[in-house]
């Protein structure tokens, strides 16, 4: 069977299942609409595989997603997996996934819905023409650094290797030249060594290969600052795999709907893994409400980036951007008196607009 059509969906945790459930739909009907021929599997991941693996990325969930065009997820953990020892916990699952498929760019946008204004903490004149995209290294650094731990003290080695830099720069780079040619590198360059290696490592790519670009050096407390007092002037942030995690949390909530945002995991290959950036949330798990359009917007990612599909992902983009400009809000985005949708009519208004 050919890989490139094989989509591997692991719905996970909490909220996972559902919002996977209505992102499968859509899929096939994507699949079915425009003949694409896709094969959907669906395994294991996160506490849920732990309760039936023992292990929460099984190897058989390894198989899979090596064996897959591009992956599908939907989220991992919960507050009965929080005291499991680190190599059991959800968590890993993910961390698994990006190192053994080498997805090393992750790429998380923040956009503003027009209509979800209010929903900012942000006054609507800082957030007006919000629209950037932070790329975030996902493999290496202090996540992937030796851990050690005795009686008394604890240590994570934060570690980049120069060809790390070099890759994600050039990634970052190359999506800022079809966008609008502005690129933020976020560092911690008066404290870190390893990030005046990042910053040597960038000026000399943005300087031999990305002369068009225009290159900013931003140190990560400034940049968390300017997230919030000028928002709309970034268009390509990029950084290194934990200030990426979290300023992208900080980012997701310019917008405040971090329920409506995809994100892409890739790498060198055409696998990649996509996933909304909202978590499991416990809270709401089991009642059929959860927002889907992250995940949906996730599948339109897939079809952009590892299908190549790329006037079939825009019109899935617009079929979300109708239903919100229409009126249709699940609980998450709703301000007013709207009438409250649950996934399930989420979705249906969606799938309406796409077909239409
Ligand atoms: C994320 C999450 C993960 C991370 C956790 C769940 C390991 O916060 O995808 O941002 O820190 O990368
Ligand atoms: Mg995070």
């Amino acid at each position: 069977m050919d890989k490139q059509r094989k989509i591997l969906i692991l719905a996970g945790d909490g909220i996972g299942p559902e919002v996977c459930n209505q992102a499968r739909k859509v899929l096939e009907l994507v699949n079915n609409k425009y003949d694409l021929g896709l094969i959907l599997q669906e395994g294991l991941v996160g506490g849920s595989a732990y309760e039936k693996t023992g292990k929460p990325l099984p190897e058989e969930t390894l198989r899979l997603a090596k064996d897959s065009h591009a992956i599908l997820l939907g989220a991992v953990g919960g507050p009965q997996w929080d005291n499991l020892d680190y190599d059991k916990r959800p968590e890993r699952a993910l961390l698994g996934l990006r190192s053994e498929l080498e997805l090393f760019a992750n790429l998380r946008p923040a956009v503003l819905f027009k209509e979800l204004t209010a929903s900012s903490s942000l006054k609507p004149q800082k957030i007006e023409g919000l629209d950037l995209l932070i790329v975030r290294e996902l493999t290496g650094g202090i996540y992937f650094g030796e851990k050690q731990r005795n009686e008394s003290s604890a240590s994570d080695l934060c570690i980049y290797h120069d060809y790390e830099v070099e890759r994600i720069i050039r990634f970052a780079a190359n999506l800022a030249k079809i966008r609008r040619n502005k690129l933020c590198s976020v560092d911690k360059a008066n404290v870190l060594e390893t990030s005046r290696l990042w910053r040597d490592v960038t000026t000399k790519i943005m300087a031999s290969e990305f002369e068009s670009v225009d290159i900013e050096h931003i140190l990560v407390d400034a940049a968390a600052m300017y997230l919030i007092s000028r928002p709309a002037d970034f268009d390509v942030i990029v950084t290194e795999n934990m200030f990426g995690d979290i300023l992208t949390d900080e980012a997701s909530m310019l917008s405040g709907s971090m329920g409506m945002l995809p994100s892409a995991s890739l790498g060198d290959g055409a696998i990649g893994l996509y996933e909304p950036i909202h978590g499991s949330a416990p809270d709401i798990a089991g009642k059929g409400i959860a927002n889907p359009c992250g995940m949906i917007g996730s599948v339109a990612l897939l079809l952009r980036h590892s299908l190549n599909l790329h006037e079939e992902a825009a019109l899935l983009e617009k079929a979300i951007y109708d239903a919100i400009e229409n009126g249709a809000r699940t609980l998450d985005i709703a301000t007013n008196n709207e009438k409250i949708l649950d996934t399930e009519e989420m979705t249906q208004v969606i799938t309406n607009y796409l077909v239409k």
